[in-house]
């Protein structure tokens, strides 16, 4: 640690001293080769300087920091994994002063199997949550590609999603309880567990999704779900998104057991298979469905019994045991890396309403071909949800016209610009597309009532409104 190195990002050292007893020496990362991994977002589209990372152990850490930073006017950025794909979790550009980074808060309880379900500290990766679930023989009801780095704190703040949502929501559903700190350093706990609980406003559910503005979450209690260890898993060629749709809906309708139904299309497919270096386990057409149940006995037959009613037999391969199961699954989960390998997309994350997704492709990729040419469409997601991934690689990533006009579009289909991302940095300017000037208008001033002193995550949300 240089505390010169401190003073030039401008904190003092009276404030770093300040961290320092609070968090220990060890903790207080200041100069360039410490904080440089904090300060850049996975996609690497987000980034910019701190003055300080701090690495508390616990509530009563975050606690005081948050207090000295609320009395001197320090911005605060909560950082979990740093998996997000908004740039809501590092520095903005213009300089941040503090990143918060909540992994040390790592303890994980004994399951409570009276409840069926657990408390895990913010900074409890999914995977680790997903193990213990297990070895209790429950599941977590929740599964994304970031698992071994994503928290529970960030999977809270952006209300995630992933590829387990049809069956069992999203994060919002499996959270029953938190803790957090408040910007001004005052502690709110509500994790008795309580499925019902209607005193009063429902602070734990403004809290997730909320992305780091309106307090730093310390705790969470999660609500897990019976363990269903038989599974079924095929891939269904299709030949386009306008056939996938309505075999969704079918599916959905007839699969008491459906848990993962999952659209990808044909260059995210051959891109993928290209980065992995796999072979494609059917022929690839201009749309695949991964569609996956689960019980506690075999829903194959249930499975196999609904393709062959939609005449899809032929056309589709069943996971032959766990490791063809792994790899259906891994080549869903790589189109994010894929992607990120071959550039720097524009990445969108839109929810669609259902039975409008199709046409949305369409209007889509015109957009991106009129306004980006030569750039490539790539379109995947948890259509079983609504919620398709448009990225579009090639186009210079200060486009903005390209996000505007894929945004306006997404609104014109009645849809949402984020169903799990957040809005991040990336779409303050564009929330006023789905989010009307009285809606905006009483977030900003729940930000303003928690927040007065807007130091949690500024440019977040609002954008430089708040
Ligand atoms: P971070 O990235 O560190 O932070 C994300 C946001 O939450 C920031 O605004 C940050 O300030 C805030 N935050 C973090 N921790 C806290 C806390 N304790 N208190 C308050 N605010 C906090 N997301 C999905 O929804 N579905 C997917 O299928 C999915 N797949 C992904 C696949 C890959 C390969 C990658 C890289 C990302 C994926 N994501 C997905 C996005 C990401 O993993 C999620 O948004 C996840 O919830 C972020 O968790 P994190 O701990 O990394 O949070
Ligand atoms: C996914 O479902 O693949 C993720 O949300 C990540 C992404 O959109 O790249
Ligand atoms: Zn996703």
């Amino acid at each position: 640690m240089t505390v010169s190195g401190s003073v030039l990002a401008g904190l003092s050292e009276a404030v770093i001293d300040e961290f320092t007893a609070i968090v220990g020496p060890a903790h207080v990362l200041v100069g360039e080769d410490l904080t440089a991994p904090f300060q850049t977002d996975w996609t690497r589209r987000w980034s910019g300087p701190c003055g300080a990372v701090l690495r508390p152990a616990d509530r009563d850490q975050v606690s005081r920091i948050l207090r000295a930073c609320h009395a001197r006017g320090l911005s605060v950025v909560p950082q979990g994994g740093n998996t997000g794909l908004v740039g809501g979790s590092v520095p903005r550009a213009g300089g941040s002063d503090i990143v918060l980074s909540l992994t040390r808060l790592d303890h994980l309880g004994e399951v409570d199997r009276t409840a069926g379900q657990v408390d895990a500290g913010a900074g409890v990766t999914l995977a680790r949550l997903q193990a213990a679930a297990a070895i209790a023989g429950y599941g977590a009801g929740m599964d994304l590609g970031a698992r071994d780095s994503a928290t529970v704190g960030g999977l809270a703040a952006c209300n995630a999603g992933g590829l387990r949502t049809v069956r069992d929501g999203t994060a919002r559903q499996r959270i029953t309880g938190i803790e957090a700190v408040l910007a001004d350093g005052s502690v709110i706990r509500r994790m008795s567990g309580l499925v019902k609980d209607t005193a009063g406003y429902d602070l734990p559910g403004l809290l997730i999704g909320s992305e780091g503005t309106l307090g730093v979450i310390t705790e969470v209690r999660w609500r897990l779900v019976p363990e269903r260890p038989a599974r079924a898993t095929a891939l269904v060629r299709l030949d386009s998104v306008t056939e996938a749709e309505s075999v969704a809906a079918a599916l959905r309708d007839a699969l008491p057991s459906l848990e993962l139904l999952e659209l990808m299309t044909e260059a995210g497919i051959a891109l993928t298979l290209e980065h992995l270096g796999a072979s494609a386990p059917l022929p690839v057409t201009a749309a695949w469905l991964l569609v996956e149940c689960a019980a506690r006995t075999s829903p194959a037959d249930e499975l196999i019994d609904a393709l062959e009613a939609l005449d899809l037999a032929e056309r589709t391969v069943m996971a032959p045991g766990a490791t063809g199961r792994r790899q259906m699954l891994r080549i869903r989960e790589s189109h994010t890396d894929a992607v990120s390998r071959a550039g720097t997309p524009h990445k969108f994350d839109v929810g669609i309403p259902i039975g409008r997704l199709a046409s949305f492709v369409e209007a889509a990729t015109a957009t991106s071909r009129r306004i980006a040419p030569g750039s490539q469409f790539i379109v995947w997601g948890h259509l079983g949800d609504g919620n398709l991934h448009v990225n579009v690689l090639g186009a210079p990533p200060d486009e903005e016209r390209l996000d505007a006009a894929m945004l306006a579009l997404t609104a014109a289909h009645d849809g949402t610009i984020s169903a799990e991302h957040g809005i991040g940095v990336h779409k303050p300017a564009y929330l006023s597309l789905v989010r009307s000037d009285a809606d905006r208008a009483a977030m900003a001033a729940i930000k303003a009532a928690l927040d007065p002193g807007g130091i949690l995550n500024p440019g977040v949300i609002f954008g430089t409104a708040a």
